[in-house]
């Protein structure tokens, strides 16, 4: 039977490997196999095409002027191994020993807030200097040591055999650096934000120290691991739900890290324990929000680099088309045209895990992302201390064509826990156009606290401590290809009905922000209509709007 470790090599003898497994064995045309090794062929063809031989890196994904770049690199030599055919295990290797020479030059010093960190990319200047002054998430970003190094663990657990034992014994001391450097961390402090609600990066943490520590015999390393695996699990548990809830890019992360956890940690860990149970919740929750025929998760979405997943390409979405096809996934034919294409690079870790992850995913989750179920309401709560006075509570409303889902409140930031109100999606509207298109209506993130209030068709949301100064702006997607260009108002919008009302003034102003113009730039890659309704002057009422939304 053609296991996991021999993916690569079912690649090039994939002929022997079918014909060597049993006639029963496949009762369908396409399996988890077949559509994992699809899409760790299809990345790994996009990131040849980056490659550059002679300096053992990827260059930039973003055509940055022949610059190179580390993480996207680092996923890169993990689909190499995948492959082997040709020299690409050497290849892996020269990008990996790179990849810790740009780390010992750089973040060797134990005494700074980014050692045993990761470049960025190669060519940048030494962080913490005059003209290049560390910044978290800007000039060094904390969040590699978990990228770069959960995937360092990854090739040493699947493709060991692949490596010299000087590489090996190099990633090792790597890693070790790595998961000092992360233990750094604490949220609140030196302006770093790495709570056990910041769900992706700390469960990435856990990981890496639990396994550098046994390998390395460090029980502090080994207890810090599981000490973080206790936190996140004990926060999981409240609702069965991650912190970092319902994004289509995070969720991506955390599976794959929770992947890593069941996979390859052991029984007397908290993580070997409880890994497996939280890939099927998480699905369980995701699945319930998705919606086959629209081929999006329903919203709010805590963290979205989109507002519609046919059209920027989210982690889920490779997870997706490692379940059910690409075909029936929300990946465009060529992903790397879709907005926030980087991530295609994580790819082949996605398609490496896959045969594992994928039979933690229950049957009727996989059946959830093939066929739309039926009209159905979905109420669950995500709670992410020290940011929430309570848990938030998500309620939304699914039908055929339609969705409609928001988010009950109160923060002491604006914008979600990231604090970015182009991440943050509170409230959210999709809708199927006749040509099969999604449409979007997502609320603008201003404000602290939020009630929101879902029914089928409709979406009523008050401000319990907004003012008269408060406005509603709603992001409203362009129409359809064939659509009205132009959209001054409701009527204009394709594929619905909106009557308005609440304490708002029911007069709103509709302006664009466009591609090359408009009233300001678009957000995460959209262009959009901006609906703003503003209160009556003066008013002493607590501002709140209800839409009422019927398709047509
Ligand atoms: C699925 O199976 C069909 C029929 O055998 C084949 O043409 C197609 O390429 C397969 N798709 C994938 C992703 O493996
Ligand atoms: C790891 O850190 C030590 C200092 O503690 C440094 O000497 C060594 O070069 C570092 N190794 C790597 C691979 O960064
Ligand atoms: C290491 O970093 C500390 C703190 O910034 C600094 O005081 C020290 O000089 C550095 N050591 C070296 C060898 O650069
Ligand atoms: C483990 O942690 C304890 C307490 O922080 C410390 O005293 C000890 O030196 C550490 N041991 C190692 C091997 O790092
Ligand atoms: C899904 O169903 C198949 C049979 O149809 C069964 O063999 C498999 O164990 C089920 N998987 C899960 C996760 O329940
Ligand atoms: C969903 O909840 C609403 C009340 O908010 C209720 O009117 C409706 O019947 C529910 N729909 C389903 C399918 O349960
Ligand atoms: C959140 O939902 C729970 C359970 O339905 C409910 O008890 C609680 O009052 C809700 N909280 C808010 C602030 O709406
Ligand atoms: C959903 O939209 C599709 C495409 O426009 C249409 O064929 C179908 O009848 C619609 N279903 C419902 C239940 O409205
Ligand atoms: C409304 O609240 C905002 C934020 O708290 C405040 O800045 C503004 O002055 C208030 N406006 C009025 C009219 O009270
Ligand atoms: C939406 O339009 C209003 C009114 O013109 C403006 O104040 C606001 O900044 C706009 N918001 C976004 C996100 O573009």
């Amino acid at each position: 039977m053609c296991r996991y470790s021999n993916l690569g090599l079912l690649w090039f003898a994939l002929q022997g490997c079918v014909l060597g497994a049993p006639s029963t064995h496949r009762k369908r045309d396409n399996t988890t196999e077949d559509y994992s090794r699809n899409l760790l062929e299809e990345s790994m063809n996009w990131l040849d095409m980056f490659y550059d031989e002679s300096a053992g890196y990827l260059y930039s994904l973003d055509s940055s002027a022949l610059t190179h770049e580390t993480r996207a690199s680092a996923w890169y030599s993990a689909g190499l191994l995948a492959r082997n055919a040709g020299d690409d295990a050497e290849q892996a290797s020269k990008i990996i020993s790179n990849i810790i020479e740009g780390q010992r030059w750089q973040f060797s010093n134990v005494s700074e807030q980014w050692y045993g960190d990761y470049q960025v990319y190669p060519e940048e200047p030494t962080v913490g200097t005059a003209q290049y002054p560390a910044k978290i998430y800007n000039s060094w970003d904390p969040n590699w040591r978990g990228f770069v190094g959960t995937t360092f663990v990854l090739i040493l657990e699947e493709f060991k055999d692949l490596l010299s034992p000087e590489l090996e014994a190099l990633m090792v001391e790597s890693l070790k650096n790595t998961t000092i450097g992360d233990s750094y961390r604490v949220g609140g402090v030196d302006d770093d934000n790495l709570y056990p609600a910041y769900s992706n990066p700390f469960i990435m943490r856990a990981f890496v120290s639990g396994w550098v520590g046994r390998r390395i015999s460090d029980a502090n390393m080994t207890a810090a691991g599981e000490h973080d695996a206790k936190q996140i699990v004990e926060l999981f548990n409240r609702a069965n739900t991650l912190s970092e809830f319902n994004s289509g890019t995070y969720a991506g992360v955390s599976l794959y890290a929770l992947t890593l956890w069941a996979k390859y940690m052991p029984e007397s860990s908290i993580m070997g324990q409880n890994g497996g149970r939280m890939i099927k919740e998480t699905w369980n929750s995701l699945g319930s929000l998705y919606n086959a025929n629209l081929k999006n998760v329903a919203g709010p979405w805590d963290r979205a680099y989109g507002f519609d997943m046919q059209r920027y390409l989210s982690i889920l979405a490779l997870q997706i088309w490692t379940l059910v096809g690409k075909e029936n996934a929300p990946v465009n034919s060529k992903p790397y045209v879709m907005g926030h294409k980087n991530d295609f690079a994580i790819g082949p870790l996605i398609a490496i895990l896959a045969p594992f992850h994928n039979e933690l995913v229950s049957n009727s989750t996989v059946s959830s992302l093939l066929d739309f179920p039926g009209t159905h309401n979905v109420t669950t709560s995500a709670f992410s201390p020290p940011y929430d006075t309570y848990p938030r509570n998500i309620s939304t409303w699914l039908s055929p064509n339609f969705t409609i889902g928001a988010v009950t409140f109160s923060e002491n930031v604006i914008g979600g826990p990231s604090i970015n109100p182009k991440q943050f999606n509170p409230a959210v509207v999709q809708w199927a156009r006749k040509d099969g298109t999604v449409g979007f209506i997502t609320l603008y993130a201003q404000v602290p606290a939020l009630e929101g209030k879902v029914e089928p068709n409709s979406l009523e949301l008050t401000y319990p401590k907004g003012n008269s100064s408060s406005t509603f702006v709603f992001l409203v997607g362009t129409n359809s290809k064939d659509g009205k260009r132009d959209v001054s108002s409701w009527d204009d919008v394709e594929g619905l009905e909106v009557v308005v009302d609440g304490t708002v003034d029911p007069e709103y102003e509709v302006t664009f922000n466009g591609l090359v113009g408009g009233a300001g730039d678009v957000i995460n890659e959209f262009e959009f209509w901006n609906f703003t309704y503003s209160m009556p002057q003066n008013s002493e009422e607590k501002p709140s709007i209800r839409l009422h939304l019927e398709l047509s």
